[in-house]
């Protein structure tokens, strides 16, 4: 759920706790299992509440405490888990620490809680007025920023989100509050924000090459900068308190890495439960890269004895209805980019209106917020256009996401009409009808979910063919999906669900199909 456009409760434009609660029965009925929840702790909303100022309260602008806990009893009574977004890697420049941190001098207790250093040279002529070290802030600039003192601060994202030290022991153990404090609170779970970049080298080394957000943490760009072996201890920490509570508790982590390997130590027995796994998000629509995508995916974590996950769009990445060419030819891949990623085995984490086929927005210029795109020095336009509120009714906008008269926070399309959960209820053919089907199969097939995966020899090189075995005995379910222009003929067997009408033995090109082998 990205919370601010979800759902608006109290009317002022922007989606909050009150609105989710309202919605859940949607949710229920969509056939999740879980919420994961971004941030909705006090902040001043720089990057729209990854800058948290106080990580144990509730912002007024999503509501407040009491909410957060009537949300969860009502999660909870429909069956729904809830996680929360846990932001470890910095915090706002508002936070008490951060005031207090500039209120201190250089080398005091409190500047020690961030990453405060020197500028390149202290000696020089200029008196250290260039960066400590070459590192890039994810947002575009460096990722230092200057204080009236002299010394510098790090932020690996905007100048408004400070990096902690995650060598301070007092860091630590606020954090360790912070979980128990949701914990106690009901959550079953935390998705960790950067959880591959909260151990910085102790040296501070220049990375040996230019990092862009593009990478996806390929290696040399971010060697001292992410992925450092301490950061490991910081999971193992957060284990003992989540196993030490009663029920399951997980935790998730946005571990941002190319590398599977390196992904994998992340989710050892002893650390976080799952990593989320962006390789579907990075790849085409081209069989050879989803199938290397999802054999990479496999083998890396089974080494560890872990299962994968899957997603193919987030509130930081282009909507992959788009991704995957738009209009009507996105639209048809992304029905069939459904089936494909809820065959797959392991946990599938999908991202609000992807249900709805929603796409990318054109956000104008103007009504911009991301601060990626004025820290990208307006090259980038940010990620404002995966982010538009949801459609739920009506012709025109705001279309019941919030009062009739009041601007959304960011602009809705005036073509969305088709798109609404309403319109899209009372069709049989439409993106929700088919999410809900194929969740409501993944739910009663044992072979779907858990199990293994075994590709089919001899299938076409543009078509994806494999079978899905439950756990224990049981019988085989196909996947095949068409990505090539000539119709793959089927195996024999019934089909159970496809992301076209009229599938029987014919799979038309981009559309997929779930088989049971007759
Ligand atoms: C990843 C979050 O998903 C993204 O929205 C945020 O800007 C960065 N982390 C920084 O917290």
């Amino acid at each position: 759920m990205y919370l601010r456009s979800f759902a608006d409760g109290n009317g002022d434009g922007t989606g909050d706790l009150a609105g989710l609660r309202a919605r859940l029965p949607y949710l229920a009925d969509l056939g999740v299992d879980a919420l994961w929840i971004t941030p909705f702790y006090p902040s001043p909303m720089v990057d729209h509440g990854y800058d948290v100022a106080d990580p144990r309260g509730v912002d007024p602008l999503f509501g407040d405490l009491a909410e957060f806990d009537r949300l969860v009893t009502a999660a909870h009574r429909l069956g729904l888990r809830v996680t929360v977004d846990l932001v470890p890697n910095h915090t706002s420049d508002r936070h008490p620490w951060f005031l207090e941190a500039l209120a201190s001098a250089a080398w005091s207790a409190a500047r020690d809680r961030y990453i405060f250093r020197e500028g390149h040279d202290p000696d020089d002529a200029r008196g250290g007025s260039r960066p400590p070290n070459n590192w890039e802030s994810n947002f575009g600039g460096p990722a230092w920023t200057r204080v009236p003192d002299g010394q510098w601060y790090l932020h690996s994202f905007a100048a408004q989100q400070p990096d902690l030290n995650w060598r301070n022991e007092e860091v630590a153990a606020d954090y360790d509050r912070t979980l128990r404090c949701w914990l106690d609170r009901g959550v079953d779970g935390f998705r960790v924000d950067v959880a591959h970049g909260l151990v910085k080298d102790r040296q501070l080394r220049d990375n040996p090459g230019r990092y862009t957000w593009e990478m996806h943490g390929h290696g040399a760009e971010t060697r001292y900068s992410w992925d450092q072996p301490e950061v490991h201890e910081v999971y193992r920490r957060w284990r003992v308190i989540l196993d030490s509570y009663i029920g399951d508790r997980m935790a998730v982590g946005e571990v941002y890495l190319a590398s599977t390997a390196a992904r994998a130590r992340y989710v050892r027995h002893d650390e976080l439960h799952l990593a989320f796994n962006f390789h579907l998000a990075w790849a085409d629509w081209d069989a050879g890269q989803l199938r290397a995508a999802i054999d990479e995916s496999l083998a890396a974590t089974a080494e560890v004895g872990a299962p994968t996950t899957w997603v193919l769009s987030s509130h930081d990445a282009v909507r992959h209805l788009t991704r995957f060419g738009g209009g009507e030819v996105g639209r048809r891949r992304a029905r069939a980019a459904a089936l494909l990623l809820l065959a797959l085995p392991g946990p599938v984490y999908l991202y609000q209106g992807e249900e709805l086929g929603l796409p990318q927005v054109e956000i104008p210029p103007a009504a911009i917020q991301d601060p990626l795109y004025e820290r990208s020095g307006r090259s980038r336009p940010g990620r404002d256009g995966a982010r538009v509120p949801l459609p739920w009714s009506g012709t025109v906008p705001p279309y019941g996401f919030c009062p009739d008269g009041v601007e959304p926070w960011l602009p809705m399309p005036a073509d969305w009409a088709a798109l609404t959960v309403a319109e899209q209820q009372g069709d049989d053919d439409s993106m929700l009808a088919l999410y809900r089907r194929a969740l409501a199969l993944r739910r009663t097939q044992p072979e779907l979910g858990g199990g293994s995966l075994s590709w089919y020899a001899d299938t076409p090189a543009d078509c994806l063919l494999f079978s899905r075995q439950p756990e224990r005995a049981g019988s085989a379910l196909l996947c095949a999906v068409n990505l090539g222009a000539e119709p793959m003929s089927l195996p024999e067997g019934e089909v159970l669900l496809a992301s076209e009408p009229g599938v029987v033995r014919e799979l038309p090109r981009d559309a997929a199909a779930w088989l049971r082998p007759g």
